[in-house]
């Protein structure tokens, strides 16, 4: 098949802020501030391309172990870009979801997280989904205590559990799972990301620094994916 077919949904390991930042003799913070300026622009271009939906990694459960300094000034880039997300969402007719535990941030950033989310609910053109705070482990020993609690109210029993309703528990319930994931950098390796969902995804590792990902790239990766493999693809 000599056609491009757009993969439904794309989840994105951004990353090779530091080292943009590092080649050019900037500190590492500007590398994160040219990444944000990268999300910005591929949701535009992930809603042109016809994707529907884009996830990508923002913040990891390990990522608090970096220096204060790198992690407050993250909080502050987050700050501002998800005011300036809420404007591209809205031009672009996109709807915005985060996944992840974000009762550890700051009161502000979950208001404007919700904030996000509740004005953009109807939008239809694309959901860009942005894990913050997010980790694997976390998303799946959430979804066990989710899980027991509910065992416990008597709303269900050992027996009930499937995987789809397993599926349920997790952030991204509702979310069809990833047919493409994109690492940026060249590292191989998974960094405790979307554990469950990437199971039957295609992986493609690229050597571009996330900051200097474009249009270009990006359709030239969405084309990596193979298209048909179980006859479950949309
Ligand atoms: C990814 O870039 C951004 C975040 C993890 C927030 P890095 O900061 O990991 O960049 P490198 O890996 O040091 O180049
Ligand atoms: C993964 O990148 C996390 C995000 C992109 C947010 P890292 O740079 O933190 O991953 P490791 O630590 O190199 O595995
Ligand atoms: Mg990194």
């Amino acid at each position: 098949m000599g056609e491009f077919s757009v993969p439904r949904h794309v989840a994105i390991i951004m990353d090779g802020n530091g080292r943009w930042a590092k080649r050019r003799g900037l500190p590492r913070t500007m590398g994160h501030r040219a990444g944000c300026e990268t999300v910005e622009q591929t949701v535009r271009d992930a809603a042109d391309l016809g994707i529907e939906y884009l996830t990508v990694y923002g913040f990891s459960t390990e990522n608090w172990k970096r220096s204060s300094e790198e992690v407050g000034a993250l909080m502050q880039l987050f700050r501002f870009y998800i005011r300036k997300l809420l404007k591209v969402a809205k031009e672009k007719n996109v709807r915005v979801l985060s996944i992840g535990d974000r009762t550890r941030f700051d009161k502000d950033l979950i208001e404007g997280l919700n904030r996000l989310e509740r004005e953009t609910k109807d939008n239809t053109r694309m959901t860009f989904i942005l894990a913050l705070n997010y980790g694997g482990r976390d998303e799946i020993v959430r979804a066990a205590k989710k899980l027991l609690k509910a065992g416990e109210a008597g709303e269900l029993s050992a027996d009930d559990v499937t995987e789809e309703l397993f599926s349920g528990f997790l952030d991204t319930a509702g979310i069809p799972d990833p047919d493409l994931m994109i690492r940026t950098s060249g590292e191989l390796r998974l960094s405790n990301y979307l554990l469950w969902q990437l199971a039957y995804s295609e992986f493609y590792v690229t050597d571009c620094l996330w900051p200097d990902l474009t249009k270009r790239n990006l359709k030239k990766l969405s084309r990596n994916i193979i298209p048909e493999r179980d006859g479950s693809a949309a």
